[in-house]
């Protein structure tokens, strides 16, 4: 017997959805990004994001059923993000996903969107646990211990700034537009990362700890230190900028793999897309042995095929389906309870 389940996302500023079958077979996914919205204002406006969900995503619902070839009779559970996120976009998705689980009588189960992008990676090829997963979005970089498919231990986070917003605040102050993390991998390519020696943050902290606030503080002065910036010293700014971020990650990165003696990570989130960070993951990580999994850049941004992936683990653990929207991370295990 197979499980389809129906997938709901609209945790920031993309209203998707999808329907996957066992959990690994994509039938369809739909992305609507508001990208271009909300790049009128620099950053993704809250109230402006809900409104837009609001209007998007019965039709999107719509386009996932038909481009899989299914009605809603042909699905089994519905599964959506209930945090952590923007709330008023949240409760659009909780709302929609709510009505559609009562309305068909099948089970509703909500997902962590961090776990979700760690989940995304089993729709692309079957990666082993215990794994190291890094999650590294616009608001969350984050690292796990992962268990199995429904246990994932919290290991260390941000302490302020996330590796996605620092790229996209850089971005902001380099006239870039948003959402900045591609711009600056763009412009990248053409630049030297040893241009400017930008600090490398908790670098030989003990723990798995990131912060990416003081970062984005000194390319602000660096910049005011400048006469204007050509295309070429942009380009620098951008190699120099992305490479003190993506060493950070990579360096933090390991710790978690030395320290837990788990010589397999999985990188997943928004920024995860990032052609620098691949290659130095990939560089780094072979050369101590380690497996590395990164999905492909179609599934490190937002997207509802990997709700219903993570969904399809609980619902075969028995998932509670009494549950509602929430901003913060909605992870099983709490945070204290993660070895630091
Ligand atoms: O996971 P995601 O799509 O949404 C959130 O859950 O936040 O991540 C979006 C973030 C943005 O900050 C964006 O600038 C960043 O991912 N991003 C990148 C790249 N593509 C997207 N950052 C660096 N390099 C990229 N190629
Ligand atoms: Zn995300």
């Amino acid at each position: 017997m197979t499980t389809t389940i129906l997938g709901i996302e609209t945790s920031c500023d993309e209203t998707a959805a999808a329907v996957v079958r066992d959990g690994t077979e994509v039938l369809s996914s739909i992305v609507s990004s508001q990208a271009d919205i909300h790049s009128k204002y620099g950053g993704v406006v809250p109230e402006i994001a809900s409104r837009m969900h609001t209007e998007a995503i019965m039709p999107i619902i719509a386009e996932a059923l038909a481009a899989a070839g299914t009605t809603t009779s042909g699905i089994d559970a519905v599964a959506v993000t209930m945090g952590p996120g923007l709330i008023g976009c949240l409760l659009v998705g909780v709302a929609a996903a709510k009505a559609a689980a009562y309305a068909l009588g099948v089970p509703l189960i909500g997902t962590d969107h961090l776990e979700a992008h760690l989940a995304s990676i089993h729709l692309e090829r079957k990666v082993g646990f215990p794994f190291i997963g890094l999650v590294v979005s616009g608001g969350h970089t984050n690292l796990y211990l992962a268990h199995s498919g429904t246990e994932y231990e919290p290991l260390g986070r941000t302490r302020d700034d996330a590796a996605g917003e620092a790229f996209d605040k850089a971005a902001k102050l380099l006239g870039l537009p948003y959402p900045g993390g591609v711009e600056i991998d763009r412009r990248a390519a053409a630049g030297r990362p040893d241009a400017v020696d930008f600090p490398r943050p908790l670098l030989r902290d003990p723990s798995c700890d990131f912060s990416f606030s003081g970062l984005k503080t000194a390319l602000l002065y660096h910049i005011r230190g400048l006469d204007g910036i050509d295309d070429s010293t942009l380009a620098d700014l951008c190699a120099s900028f992305q490479e003190a971020i993506v060493e950070t990650l990579v360096a933090k990165t390991i710790k978690a793999t030395t320290k837990h003696g788990i010589p397999r990570v999985v990188i997943a989130g928004g920024v995860a897309s990032n052609s620098r960070l691949r290659e130095l993951a990939g560089e780094v990580l072979g050369e101590s042995g380690i497996e590395l999994h990164i999905p492909s850049a179609a599934l490190c941004t937002d997207n509802a095929a990997m709700v219903a992936a993570l969904g399809y683990n609980l619902l075969s653990n028995g998932a509670r389906t009494d549950m509602r929207a929430a901003p913060y991370s909605t992870s099983r295990r709490s945070y204290s309870r993660g070895a630091r």
